[in-house]
C-alpha cells in the first residue's frame, strides 16, 4: 500500500491502485472466511480498507461495481484473536473392537511392567460429540476461553464462552491456575428447536447439533451465542499450578465440586472386561441421553501412571476412545475416477449420487486401491465374500470419525445385469506413463516422477504445507496456479525460490497485475517465500515429501544428523545404510526409501536445486525444558532396567530431548547398563563412551 496524497494520484495510478486494493481485499476476505487463515492482521486490513474509501472519496468515478466499500458481512477486523495453548490440546488414539480394547491395556501393561493380574484402575466415560475448549481460569476468575484449533493454538472465543450457563464465571477454592478442558455441545431438543426457529426467520439451519455448536460459539457476536442453548462438560485439563487430585476419578471430582458439570456417566473400571460392559451400557443408553456422543473414553485412572506413559505424538498413552460403530446409508455409485497423489499411487475414488450420512451429505469416498475394489486384501484373501465394486452398484457407505467416507460394501442383488467389472489402469491417467505395482505394494503407482504433472502439483502441495514449508499465501490454490502458468511456472520447489527474481525480470506481465494478486499481496508473498531460505531442518526432510518419510519420522531424522550435510551424507554414501538403520525408528523400508530418492539422478537435481536457494538450515529446536541434562545427547539402553521397560526409558529419554540408539558407536555419549549387559558394555568401554547404571541415570535425568 502507498501512502501518497490521494490529490497528487493521476486516474490511471488511482485505478491502478484501487484494482489492487479490490484483489487484496477480496484475498483477505477469502482467506478469513474460507480457508481460515487470514494473511493480514485486522489493523492491516483496517487500513487498507481506510485507503480505498480515501482514494474513492478523492475519484468517485473511480469507484468499482466490485468495491470493497460495499461488501458486507463480517469482517476481518472482527476475527477471534489466536492464543497459543500453554498445554497442547491432543486427541485420543482410537479402538474400534474389544481386541482393541485389550490390547490398550496389554500395551499399557507391558510399557509399564505391570503382570497380567497387577491391579489398574481406568474410567470410562462417554465421549461428547462436540468441540472442545479450553477455559483459563486465575485466582478463581474465568480469563480465556480457547478452541482447540490444530491442538497448538486455537481461537479466542472468551466473549462468547462468558455467555454459556454451564462455564463458571468464578471459582471458589480452585489452584491459582487451572485450565479446565471439555466439551461444548447442544441437547438434542435445543438443537430441533434452533433449527425449527431459523426456518421460521428464513435463516439457514444446521445439519448436527456438534455443527450447530460449533456454528454458535464461532459467532462474532457474543449476543448470538448468548442466545444458542449451548452446554459444557468438563473432562479434562491443561495447565495447572496445583495438582487436582492424585487420580482421574478425584479431579472429575473436584471439577464438579468447583462447579463444573462432569458427565454423570463416569465411572472407575478395574478390567477391560469391566470397560466392555460400561460401553455396551452407554451404547444401549446412547438413544435416551438426549445429546450425541460418538464412543466412550477409556483414561489411565492413576495419574502419576499418566504421567509415566507419556505421549505419542499427538496422543496420550493413557487413553483411547471407543468408538461406536459408524453411521451408514445406501446409495449409487455413478463412477469411479482415480486420483494421482504424491507418491505416484493411483487412488480409485468413488463418484456417489449424493447421500446423507450421519447428517453429513457425501457425494465422494475412498476405495482404497485395485484389490479394495476386486473384493480382496492385500494378501489375496476374499473382501465382502470376495464381492467386486463396479460403476453403476448400490454401495453402502460409512464415515469414520472425521474422515473421509468408505464403502463397506455392495448389494449384487441390485447390480444391472451388463455392469462391467472395473478396469483398473495400467496407465497413469496424469501422463501416460507405465503404472506399476511392485510386490507387498497395495498401490500401482505412476512411474512418471517429475513428469507426471498429478504429482508434481501434490509435490509441491505437500511442500508448502503446514508441517513442511508452511508459505503464507501459498497454499494448495496458488500452486495449482503456478503449476500451470505459462509466466512464473513453478514445477519444484526450488521454482518457488525464484518466483521473485523472474517476475522481476519480466518487464511486460507483472505479477501484482493479475486477477486474484495486487501489489501488498504480492509483496507480501515475496516476503513469506524469502522467509523461508531460513528453514528447520526437520521441516525440509518432510517437505521433501520422500515416501515412507513422515513428520515423526523427519523430525527423528534431523534430531539424529542435526545438520543437512551429515543427513545428506548419510543418504548419499553407500556405506551407511547400516548407521541410518541403527537410528531407532528407521526401519530398512524407509532406509531404502532415502537412498532411492537420492540417488535418482532428477530427483537429486531437484533436492540439490532447492538447497541452493536456502540460505540456512537451522538444527531442529528441542521441544524440552530448559536445562535437560541429556538434551542432543544419543543414548543407548542395554542389559536389563529394573525400575522401568524399555520403551519408558525411551519414551523419558525422548521427551528430555535425548535421542535413543539401538546400537553403540563413535556417535553414543551414554550407555546405561542394567544387569547382563553383554557385547555393547565391551564395546562402550573400547570407544571410551560413558557407560552407568540405572540409578545413576535416573539421578543424571532426576526421576
Ligand atoms: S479426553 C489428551 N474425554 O475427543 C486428550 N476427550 O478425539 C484429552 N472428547 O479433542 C481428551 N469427550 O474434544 C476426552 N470424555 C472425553 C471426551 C473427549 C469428547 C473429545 C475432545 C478431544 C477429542 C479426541
Amino acid at each position: 500500500m502507498t501512502n501518497t496524497d490521494p490529490a497528487t494520484l493521476s486516474e490511471a495510478q488511482a485505478a491502478q491502485e484501487l484494482a489492487d486494493l479490490a484483489a487484496r481485499l477480496a484475498q483477505a476476505n477469502r482467506q478469513y472466511h474460507t480457508d481460515d487463515a487470514p494473511d493480514l492482521t485486522d489493523a492491516e486490513y483496517d487500513a487498507l480498507k481506510r485507503r480505498n474509501a480515501a482514494l474513492e472519496a478523492q475519484f468517485p468515478h473511480l469507484k468499482r461495481a466490485d468495491s470493497p466499500s460495499d461488501q458486507v458481512g463480517a469482517a476481518v477486523a472482527d476475527g477471534f484473536g489466536k492464543i497459543r495453548h500453554a498445554v497442547p490440546m491432543l486427541s485420543l488414539a482410537n479402538a474400534f473392537a474389544a481386541e482393541d480394547v485389550t490390547e490398550f491395556d496389554a500395551g499399557i501393561r507391558k510399557f509399564l511392567n505391570l503382570g497380567a493380574d497387577a491391579p489398574l484402575t481406568y474410567t470410562a466415560e462417554p465421549k461428547i460429540d462436540g468441540l472442545s475448549l479450553s477455559l483459563r481460569y486465575e485466582r478463581g476468575l474465568l480469563v480465556q476461553a480457547a478452541t482447540r484449533g490444530d491442538g497448538e493454538v486455537g481461537e479466542d472465543v472468551t466473549a462468547n464462552a462468558r455467555t454459556i450457563a454451564d462455564i463458571p464465571q468464578h471459582l471458589t477454592g480452585a489452584p491459582d491456575l487451572l485450565e479446565v478442558r471439555g466439551e461444548v455441545y447442544m441437547s438434542h431438543a435445543d438443537f430441533a428447536a434452533l433449527n425449527a426457529r431459523q426456518t421460521a426467520s428464513g435463516d439457514k439451519t444446521f445439519a448436527n447439533p456438534r455443527n450447530a455448536a460449533a456454528g454458535s460459539l464461532r459467532q462474532l457476536d457474543p449476543a448470538i451465542t448468548a442466545a444458542r442453548p449451548l452446554r459444557y462438560f468438563a473432562y479434562a485439563w491443561g495447565a495447572l499450578s496445583e495438582p487436582l487430585a492424585p487420580s482421574q476419578s478425584g479431579a472429575i471430582a473436584r471439577l464438579k465440586a468447583l462447579g463444573f458439570q462432569t458427565n454423570p456417566l463416569t465411572v472407575q473400571c478395574h478390567s477391560p472386561a469391566a470397560l466392555m460392559a460400561h460401553y455396551i451400557r452407554i451404547a444401549a443408553d446412547r438413544a435416551s441421553l438426549g445429546y450425541d456422543i460418538d464412543g466412550v473414553v477409556y483414561k489411565v485412572d492413576d495419574l502419576a501412571l499418566q504421567a509415566r506413559l507419556g505421549f505419542r505424538s499427538t496422543t496420550p498413552r493413557w487413553a483411547i476412545a471407543h468408538k461406536f460403530p459408524a453411521e451408514t446409508a445406501w446409495t449409487r455409485l455413478i463412477s469411479i475416477d482415480i486420483q494421482v497423489g504424491r507418491t505416484g499411487a493411483l487412488s480409485p475414488v468413488a463418484r456417489l449420487h449424493p447421500v446423507t450420512v450421519g447428517g453429513v451429505v457425501v457425494s465422494n469416498a475412498t476405495l482404497h486401491n485395485e484389490d479394495y475394489i476386486a473384493g480382496r486384501d492385500a494378501k489375496g484373501a476374499p473382501i465382502r465374500d470376495g464381492r467386486d465394486i463396479r460403476a453403476g452398484d448400490w454401495v453402502q457407505v460409512y464415515r469414520a470419525g472425521d474422515v473421509i467416507p468408505k464403502i463397506a460394501d455392495v448389494d449384487l442383488t441390485r447390480r444391472d445385469k451388463d455392469a462391467e467389472p472395473y478396469d483398473f489402469p495400467q496407465l497413469c491417467p496424469e501422463c501416460g506413463s507405465a503404472a506399476i505395482r511392485e510386490s507387498g505394494d497395495a498401490a500401482r503407482r505412476c512411474t512418471g516422477g517429475l513428469i507426471c504433472p498429478a504429482q508434481g502439483v501434490e509435490r509441491l502441495k505437500h511442500f508448502v504445507s503446514r508441517g513442511a514449508f508452511d508459505i503464507e499465501g501459498l497454499g494448495a490454490k496458488q500452486i495449482e496456479m503456478f503449476y500451470h502458468d505459462a509466466d512464473l511456472p513453478v514445477k519444484t520447489p526450488a521454482d518457488i525460490f525464484t518466483i521473485a527474481a523472474r517476475d522481476a525480470a519480466n518487464p511486460l506481465q507483472k505479477l501484482k497485475n493479475r486477477e486474484g494478486f495486487g501489489a501488498t499481496s504480492v509483496t507480501k508473498l515475496f516476503a513469506a517465500i524469502d522467509a523461508r531460505r531460513r528453514i528447520a531442518l526437520d521441516r525440509l526432510i518432510f517437505g521433501l515429501g520422500i515416501r515412507h518419510v513422515g513428520e515423526v519420522a523427519a523430525t527423528t531424522l534431523a534430531r539424529h544428523f542435526g545438520t543437512w550435510p551429515a543427513f545428506e551424507r548419510a543418504v548419499t554414501d553407500p556405506d551407511t545404510r547400516a548407521d541410518l538403520l541403527a537410528i531407532d525408528g528407521v526401519g530398512s523400508v524407509m532406509a531404502d526409501s532415502l537412498i532411492a530418492a537420492f540417488a535418482n539422478p532428477a530427483e537429486r537435481a531437484a533436492i540439490d536445486a532447492l538447497v541452493a536457494q536456502l540460505t540456512e538450515v537451522e538444527p531442529v529446536i528441542w521441544r524440552v525444558a530448559d536445562g535437560s541434562p541429556v538434551a542432543g545427547k544419543t543414548v543407548v539402553f542395554t542389559g536389563t532396567l529394573e525400575r522401568m521397560t524399555r520403551a519408558e526409558a525411551k519414551a523419558r529419554a525422548e521427551a528430555l530431548g535425548a535421542k535413543v540408539a539401538g546400537s553403540v558407536s563413535a556417535k553414543t555419549d551414554i550407555l546405561v547398563a542394567g544387569p547382563g549387559a553383554g557385547s555393547k558394555a565391551t564395546k562402550a568401554a573400547e570407544l571410551g563412551v560413558q557407560v552407568m547404571d540405572e540409578a545413576a541415570w535416573l539421578a543424571l535425568i532426576g526421576a
